[in-house]
């Protein structure tokens, strides 16, 4: 592959592979020197028109460590603000040679939309309600780390399904490796037609966290809802919110997990956030070398490598 636009469509060795790379990536980030020459020389362009703390900070310092120049783009303070289209920029950019580009848009699409256009690879950060790969990968990691494996295991997925690409990545990457998925939450937040990808729906969140043993909890996403169909975070709370009572229905020794941004005490307490359960800090930590193995593996398909 020249791109990482999505989940869908790697296969199954594939997805190892990244995971199995990933693993190499944390030995480097726990040296003194956290410093490889991989990508000596390459140019990647981190492109954000939505709002990012983790994937953002975490692609920039992948590809530092990996010994590539990389350039955030500022979208606020560029032409966009004029009017110019997100292909004019990225065909601007394009045209100052890099190497990678890595988009996150509010538009489903955005990615393969870029990719079909640049010569360069494209990494999916994040495209609309569709798909953010590296999050679904880093989860995987985060789990197969802890848990020593991801088949046969009981995850649900809490909370606004619906917005959330993070949970649609999620569950076809957990699907092609064998977990039992849950999709928790209310019906309003859970898409139709997610039994086709083997998905359980559970709109019950006491019945969902039953016998699981990864919780993942999602943020709920307001700003993509409209006016009235927006829940009230007490009232939220109290159904979905994932407090310690919630949590000892899951399996014994079940964790808990969470992409971030989270909103304390919506969907989830900071008793569990912050508990012995918790895996988020180390999400955060498998988020940039799930990005170096990322870069790693589409730098073996640009020329002269
Ligand atoms: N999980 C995630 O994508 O976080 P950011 O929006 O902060 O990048």
């Amino acid at each position: 592959h020249r791109h990482l636009l999505g989940i869908e469509g790697l296969s199954r060795p594939e997805i190892v592979a990244l995971l199995d790379m990933a693993e190499n990536a944390i030995e480097v980030s726990r040296q003194v020197e956290k410093k490889s020459s991989k990508l000596r020389g390459r140019t990647q362009i981190n492109l954000f028109y939505e709002a990012s703390t983790r994937t953002q900070a975490s692609f920039e310092i992948a590809g530092k460590r990996l010994g590539a120049d990389v350039m955030n783009m500022s979208v606020a303070q560029s032409s966009e603000k004029k009017g110019e289209t997100l292909l004019d920029t990225a065909m601007t950019l394009n045209a100052m040679r890099p190497d990678i580009i890595v988009v996150r848009h509010s538009q489903a699409g955005a990615a393969h939309l870029l990719a079909r256009k640049v010569d360069c690879s494209v990494v999916n950060a994040g495209d609309g309600a569709h798909e953010h790969p590296t999050q679904a990968l880093l989860d995987a990691l985060t789990i197969r780390r802890n848990k020593g494996r991801i088949e046969g295991l009981i995850v649900a997925i809490c909370g606004d399904v619906l917005h959330s690409r993070v949970a649609r990545s999620n569950i076809l990457l957990l699907a092609a490796l064998g977990a039992r998925v849950r999709a928790v939450g209310p019906s309003t937040l859970v898409p139709r037609g997610l039994e086709r990808l083997g998905v359980q729906v559970v709109n019950d969140m006491q019945r969902g966290v039953d016998g699981a043993d990864i919780v993942m909890m999602l943020r709920l996403q307001r700003e993509r809802m409209s006016g009235s169909l927006v829940p009230s975070s007490r009232e939220y709370f109290h159904f979905f919110g994932l407090d310690e009572e919630k949590l000892a229905r899951a399996a014994p020794g079940a964790l808990v997990m969470h992409p971030g941004p989270m909103n304390r005490g919506v969907e989830i307490d900071s008793s569990v956030a912050d508990g012995p359960q918790s895996l988020i800090r180390e999400q955060v930590e498998m988020g940039v070398a799930v990005r170096m193995a990322v870069l790693e593996a589409l730098a073996h398909h640009l020329p002269n490598v």
